[in-house]
């Protein structure tokens, strides 16, 4: 899988302590030849296992971004990027709005922050640093509900609306990338619905069958990446492959 990856590749896990981000790691480390894995987590250090560099990082933490990307710069071919960090709802009672009437401007602005500009600012980091020879990969995990073709139901603005924005920031960087990286790729993708403290809250509506573990999702994304193409490159992908619209 990810044959691109050999053993001086470097790859950058950014919310490795979250559900999803975790199993990338150990996926990762398990299903490719990926040299170095460089792993944060912000509340919570990711475990530091072999061939993992564990780092706390906090997203919107311009100083500290900046200094990882100097590590990861000197250890060697960087060939993929994972933004695996999100935001949909807190312990203090940020929570996905069912109405206008719920609109907030402190949870507008931490929901944007997390899902939106600390993505925006990881690619101002590190896109730079992909390797610009062969393949390499900058990922950010989306949602589905941050289609505007697709959204039938409503509601979760503050959530759609900030990953609709990524979404754009997909494409925005991914234009810029193929000019002095024509076979690297930046892509959206959809993990489908993970059985993660993210998705905790509103998994009574999901049938068990469509609730994937963090591992099977992981899989599912990486088979997602393994299968595109330079063409690919400014999409948004579910984790069966499909293309999300914009
Ligand atoms: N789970 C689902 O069903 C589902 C569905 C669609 C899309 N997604 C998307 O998938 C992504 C991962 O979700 P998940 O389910 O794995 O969530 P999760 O288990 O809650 O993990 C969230 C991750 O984000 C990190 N994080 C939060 N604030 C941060 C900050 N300021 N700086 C750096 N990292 C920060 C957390 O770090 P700490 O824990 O260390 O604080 C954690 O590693 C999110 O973007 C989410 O929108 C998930």
């Amino acid at each position: 899988m990810l044959s691109f990856l050999d053993a001086s590749s470097v790859a950058v896990v950014i919310g490795a302590s979250g559900g999803i981000g975790a199993a990338l790691v150990s996926a990762l480390r398990e299903h490719t030849a990926v040299g170095t894995i460089f792993a944060t987590g912000h509340a919570n250090q990711p475990p530091a296992l072999a061939r993992v560099e564990a780092y706390t990082l906090d997203i919107l933490d311009e100083a500290s971004l900046a200094a990882l990307a100097a590590r990861v710069g000197e250890a060697g071919s960087l060939r993929l990027v994972f933004i695996a960090s999100g935001l949909l709802h807190t312990p203090s009672g940020l929570a996905p709005e069912k109405s206008w009437r719920s609109l907030e401007l402190a949870s507008l602005q931490q929901i944007f922050a997390i899902n939106t500009f600390g993505p925006a600012l990881v690619g101002k980091h590190f896109l730079p640093l992909l390797s610009r020879q062969g393949a390499a990969i900058f990922a950010a995990l989306s949602a589905r509900v941050g289609s505007i073709e697709d959204n039938r139901l409503g509601g979760w603005h503050a959530y759609r609306a900030s990953k609709a924005a990524l979404n754009m920031l997909i494409k925005n960087f991914s234009i810029e990338l193929s000019r002095r990286a024509p076979e690297a790729l930046c892509v959206g993708l959809h993990p489908g619905t993970v059985d993660t403290p993210l998705s905790l809250p509103f998994q009574r509506a999901v049938r068990p069958e469509k609730l994937f573990s963090p591992a099977e999702s992981a899989l599912h994304l990486l088979e997602v990446l393994d299968e595109l193409r330079p063409a690919d490159s400014g999409a948004v992908f579910a984790w069966d492959g499909q293309r999300i619209t914009a």
